[in-house]
């Protein structure tokens, strides 16, 4: 497995792996397109960055992480969405992807981590996740994604 940064070549790979990544909603699918094409054109004044996991054979993407700089902060940032392709998943391919994100930003001076996930992601799974990376449940909004499905903000401090 390598961690890289993305090339537009790579867009056809990583817009499979969202199509397949689900069950997403049709607008999840959307919205996780649309912040890609963000971090792969790095315009001006765009601060959606990415990294993307690769198989060691042919170097296609497994698996990408979308995160940014989060505005009127202090080396504060946001993951926004983290995907791993269904067929390597439970392998440790989202953990190495997420601590190479830590690692890239804690580089750039970065003090914290903001993810926001839904409580019904992956059936909890997600949440599960940033629990297990250590990931603190700093909030919850109850049934803000529609009743039952909790908003929860979890944070990581990285200085
Ligand atoms: C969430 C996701 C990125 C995890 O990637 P992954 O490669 O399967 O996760 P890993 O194998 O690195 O697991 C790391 C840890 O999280 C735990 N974990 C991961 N997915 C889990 C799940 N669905 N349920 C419970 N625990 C889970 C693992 O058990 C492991 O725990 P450990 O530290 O005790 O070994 C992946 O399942 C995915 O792409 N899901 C769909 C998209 C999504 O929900 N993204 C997150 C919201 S943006």
């Amino acid at each position: 497995m390598r961690i890289r940064s993305p090339s537009p070549l790579d867009r056809e790979a990583l817009v499979e792996i969202i199509a397949q990544g689900g069950p997403f909603r049709p607008e999840e699918v959307s919205c996780a397109i649309e912040l890609l094409e963000a971090a792969l054109a790095r315009a001006e004044g765009n601060t959606y960055e990415s990294l993307v996991v690769t198989n060691d054979a042919d170097d296609r993407p497994c698996g990408y992480v979308c995160f940014g700089a989060t505005p009127m902060t202090e080396a504060a940032f946001d993951v926004y969405w983290i995907v791993v392709a269904a067929e390597v998943r439970g392998q440790g391919v989202g953990r190495a992807l997420l601590d190479a994100t830590e690692s890239h930003l804690r580089g750039r001076g970065a003090r914290l981590v903001r993810v926001e996930t839904s409580s019904l992601e992956g059936q909890g799974g997600a949440a599960r996740f940033y629990d297990r990376a250590g990931y603190r449940r700093s909030g919850t909004i109850e049934d803000f994604y529609r009743p039952g499905d909790d908003l929860i903000t979890f944070t990581k401090k990285l200085a």
